[in-house]
């Protein structure tokens, strides 16, 4: 007998094998267990069943004490029926193929059946159930109901009415998953149709994720539409680095160009989900406007040129520059061009201005909550947000910034009742179900900090020492309620619900507050003395990564602090200098100053002031006019790398398609740089430069080889 190790099983018998499931598992999930599958449609595994469609009916008996079984008299939807003791179920009889033929049949009566011009055709559930087990000619002659052809619901989805099978996938993925409710059915019977609310745009962060669990081509993806047929289709495993959620996807490639993105599964990441921006924003990687050549500044004019000469010039400018160079990072960079980024710094040009943070405050080493109050600053991984019995989201709107673990936080609330708090002065996408909003006024948010905290220690729900006490003492609710209009009783119910399987979660977005150092250690002292966790979380792609491989004026790779006086220059103190004429050569590497730093002025002045600007990109980047070289850089997707996500999880990628044009991974760029300053073996791929990360940063060394559901960093 197949068997379980579940605590609560029940026995049944499928297809005449006997097999433990859980109790209450649906059948449909039971019968996987012996490798077998059933047919659905209205059915998806992450959403409730509704057993809308009866794709998956299957006979259903029972044992009865003498040993007899007594069949019910009408076949069972699977997906709908929980297996209980002695049930017994046949998925593969005479009478189950009659009638998934019978609803193939009546669920093409009005399917328009234009495969050849649908963009599903070639991955359709309906084309496949058809060929496995529906009929093999229609007996329909009758008109067709007809519908609106390719209706666009926004930008991104379109919507064919004809061949929808009103399995309600789409609906409740807005109404369980993504939680703003754009979709609803509107009529009834067979003119029931999906549908914005008065037709107006289909408005949500997550809405692609429709067009993949569409189990026909009636939502499609309005961006590749009629670009390609699946077979035409090179695919790929990669890694989203539009954000630092490190969602896994799909990248569907032809003729060197993205096609399209799709959700791959990795349970603890994005299970099957991407945000909108993951699945249409790699469009930028394919646009005729980014740098593919590479260019030097002749008078008032860039040339192309190629990359011998653009090195001498670097080097002419940069070559043992010491305090008079410097460099600015995106979070684009992978760890092994942030690594060899920095050792080309600190050991050819001699400097250590490197940074790559852009927010206001730029927290220093010794500033960070491990050494202020012992805790990291991001503690959780986003699969065990699922489980907190409350969260405090502080400053942040989640869905925005970290989308897939604002998918988890609302999956916890949904499917567990967990409490969420949001607080902030912004309205945001989970005030819709939070179970308190503490709308403060703009800018009072550290005095909102302070007063959550007063307010557990007035309770007696975190216990701080006499110092804190006292240097909160002014703080108490009811002064905090008159400075940022933020009830008593709302701080003293939010307080109350921090303690063990609590979370408090805010972003880096922190860092652009005013006393963004000081609310940091009040919230995380809230968490650390309330029992709950504490994150802190970064936002773009390898912002930890860039922070381990040490692109920082005060870090080394692996995180050690540099003495102040040996300190570089930071973000602000490289811009001041540029903008002052004291440094003589500023290198960009993926990243747009003028889109990452919040002081527009402030960047142009610098870049109108410094002597020799590198800009280094793969995205179209603003700093370009001003640049003396333009680098090419290769795409993540044209390039092998890792990134580490905000829960700290190390992911490797592979070279997807070939580079555009001239541009080169920025890895070897900067090995090349390194190389010709110093004559050494160089490192060949990436594997061996996190070889070499690992000899400076040993908790790196489980990164070295990387496996597909990545490691997770100390
Ligand atoms: Fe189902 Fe697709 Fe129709 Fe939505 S549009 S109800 S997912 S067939
Ligand atoms: Fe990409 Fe972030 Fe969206 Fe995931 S959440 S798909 S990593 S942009
Ligand atoms: Fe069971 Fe649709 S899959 S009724």
């Amino acid at each position: 007998m197949a068997a379980v190790a579940q605590e609560t099983t029940v026995n049944l018998t499928i297809n005449a094998v006997e097999i433990a499931v859980p109790k209450g598992e649906l059948i449909v999930e039971a019968v996987k267990r012996l490798g077998l599958e059933i047919p659905v449609f209205c059915y998806h595994p992450r959403m409730k069943p509704v057993g809308m469609c009866r794709m998956c009916l299957v006979e259903v008996g029972f044992k009865q004490p003498d040993g007899s079984v007594r069949m019910m008299p009408k076949p069972q939807a699977a997906c709908t029926l929980p297996a209980s003791e002695g049930m017994v179920v046949l998925t593969d009889s005479e009478a189950v193929h009659r009638d998934r033929k019978g609803v193939l049949e009546f669920l093409l009566i009005n399917h328009p059946l234009d495969c050849p011009v649908c963009d599903r055709g070639g991955e359709c559930p309906l084309q496949n159930n058809t060929i496995f087990y529906g009929p093999g000619t229609s007996r329909f002659v009758e008109a067709k109901r007809n519908a609106h052809k390719a209706y666009p619901l926004s930008d991104y989805v379109t919507l064919d009415l004809e061949r929808c099978i009103q399995c309600g996938r789409c609906v409740r993925f807005t109404e369980e998953i993504s939680g703003d409710g754009e979709l609803a059915f509107r009529f009834r019977g067979a003119q029931m149709q999906p549908s914005t609310f008065g037709l107006k745009n289909f408005d949500s962060k997550f809405s692609g994720n429709v067009i993949e669990i569409c189990p026909v081509g009636a939502l499609t993806n309005s961006k590749y539409r009629f670009r390609a047929r699946p077979w035409d289709l090179q695919t790929s495993p990669a890694i989203c680095t539009l954000c630092s959620n490190g969602c896994n996807v799909w990248m569907d490639w032809r003729v060197g160009q993205i096609m399209r993105i799709n959700g791959r599964t990795h349970e603890g990441i994005n299970e099957e989900w991407t945000c909108d921006l993951g699945k249409f924003g790699h469009d930028r990687f394919n646009a005729d406007s980014r740098p593919t050549q590479v260019l030097i500044r002749n008078s008032d004019h860039l040339a192309p040129s190629n990359w011998g000469p653009a090195y001498k010039e670097i080097e002419a400018a940069f070559a043992k520059g010491g305090a008079k160079v410097a460099a600015l990072a995106g979070g684009i960079l992978s760890n092994e061009d942030s690594y060899l980024l920095q050792k080309l710094f600190r050991q050819t040009y001699m400097s250590a201005n490197l940074d790559h943070r852009f927010t206001a405050t730029l927290q220093k080493p010794e500033d960070r909550l491990e050494s202020k109050l012992g805790i990291a600053q991001v503690q959780d991984s986003i699969a065990s947000f699922e489980s907190k019995c409350a969260v405090l989201i502080f400053g942040s709107s989640l869905a925005d910034e970290e989308p897939i673990l604002f998918l988890r936080v609302r999956k916890a609330w949904f499917n567990n009742g967990a409490k969420v708090i949001v607080a902030g002065s912004q309205a945001t996408d989970a005030d819709s179900f939070a179970h308190l909003v503490l709308r403060c006024k703009p800018g009072t948010e550290s005095a909102l900090a302070n007063g959550l905290l007063s307010a557990a220690i007035e309770s007696g729900n975190a216990k701080v020492p006499d110092a804190t006490r006292k240097a909160l003492a002014e703080f108490t609710p009811e002064r905090v309620e008159a400075l940022t209009g933020v009830s008593a009783a709302s701080l003293r119910e939010a307080a109350s619900m921090m303690g063990p399987g609590a979370a408090v979660v805010t972003t880096h977005g922190l860092f652009n507050l005013d006393n963004a150092q000081g609310a940091l250690e009040i919230l995380g002292g809230l968490a650390m003395t309330t029992g709950a966790s504490f994150n802190c979380c970064s936002r773009e792609a390898n912002h930890e990564g860039l922070v381990w491989m040490g692109v920082l004026p005060d870090r080394l790779p692996g995180g050690a602090a540099i003495p102040t006086s040996d300190r570089g220059l930071n973000t602000h103190e490289i811009l001041d200098a540029a903008a002052s004429g004291k440094l003589k050569a500023l290198w960009l590497a993926g990243v747009d100053p003028f889109k990452a730093h919040p002081d527009r002025k402030k960047v142009e002045k610098a870049l109108e002031n410094v002597d020799f600007l590198v800009v280094q990109d793969c995205l179209d980047n603003e700093a370009i006019p001003y640049a003396s070289v333009v680098l090419p850089m290769a795409a993540p997707a044209e390039t092998e790398g890792s990134y580490v996500s905000m829960e700290r999880r190390v992911q490797a990628f592979g070279p997807v398609l070939t580079p555009k044009g001239d541009a080169k991974p920025a890895w070897r760029v900067f090995a090349d740089l390194i190389l010709r300053a110093t004559p050494q073996r160089p490192s060949f791929d990436a594997r061996e430069i996190r070889a070499a990360i690992a000899e400076e940063a040993p908790a790196f060394a489980a990164a070295i080889d990387i496996a597909d559901e990545g490691v997770m960093l100390g």
